[in-house]
């Protein structure tokens, strides 16, 4: 059931002599030592399994955290946070500049090479809907709300360290490897979005 959005690694032919027996038994203990602490681990490792499993959220549980969004007060050149399983989401409406700006940039030139296409649905190019978390080190960068820095590529800028993503939300400066994550989507309608 969704939910709705809250907006905002031997010894050969040349190999050394053997060991005398002491040394020899020595490098048996320390080998049954070794085994033993490898046992060890192989038995902490075994009892970590169920323990995250149990952690892991249940296919139900990450069904019930899909989020609609209704996106029809979004006029071009605006754009919102939303909340999807507690972290940010952007909803962009793009303006045909934004969108010429991002198909103006040659895509092999890109860090993370995408198109803007590729980062939308079918006919909606004007819809940009990313998560809202910093591909460095996990900040909201700014540019969603009125007045909020863009950034020099006039999509989102994280004041944390200095990413600058373009209009697409690709990276396009400073340390962020990737561009903003597409999350999965369908639009329920026009002006419908379910997001998970
Ligand atoms: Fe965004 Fe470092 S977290 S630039």
């Amino acid at each position: 059931m969704a939910k709705k959005a809250v907006v905002q690694g031997v010894g050969g032919a040349g190999a050394a002599p053997a060991a005398p027996l002491a040394q020899a038994g020595t490098h048996r203990r320390d080998f049954i030592a070794i085994a033993a602490v490898s046992a060890g681990g192989v038995g902490a490792l075994a009892a970590l399994v169920p323990l995250i499993s149990q952690m892991a959220p249940s296919a139900d549980v990450l069904a019930e955290s899909s989020t609609e969004v209704d996106i029809s007060a979004i006029a071009p050149g605006q754009a919102i946070k939303a909340m999807f399983r507690k972290q940010p989401v952007f909803i962009r409406n793009l303006t045909p500049a934004e969108i010429a700006a991002a198909e103006a940039v040659p895509v092999a030139s890109l860090r993370d090479p995408q198109t803007l296409e590729q980062r939308t649905k079918p006919g909606k190019k004007n819809w940009l809907i990313t998560m809202g978390v910093c591909t460095h080190l996990g900040c909201v960068p700014l540019g969603t709300g009125q007045g909020e820095p863009k950034g020099e590529f006039g999509g989102y800028f994280c004041p944390c360290h200095g990413s600058q993503y373009d209009t697409a939300a690709r990276i396009r400066k400073g340390p962020a490897p990737k561009n903003l994550a597409v999350p999965d989507y369908t639009f329920e309608s026009p002006t419908l979005v379910k997001i998970g």
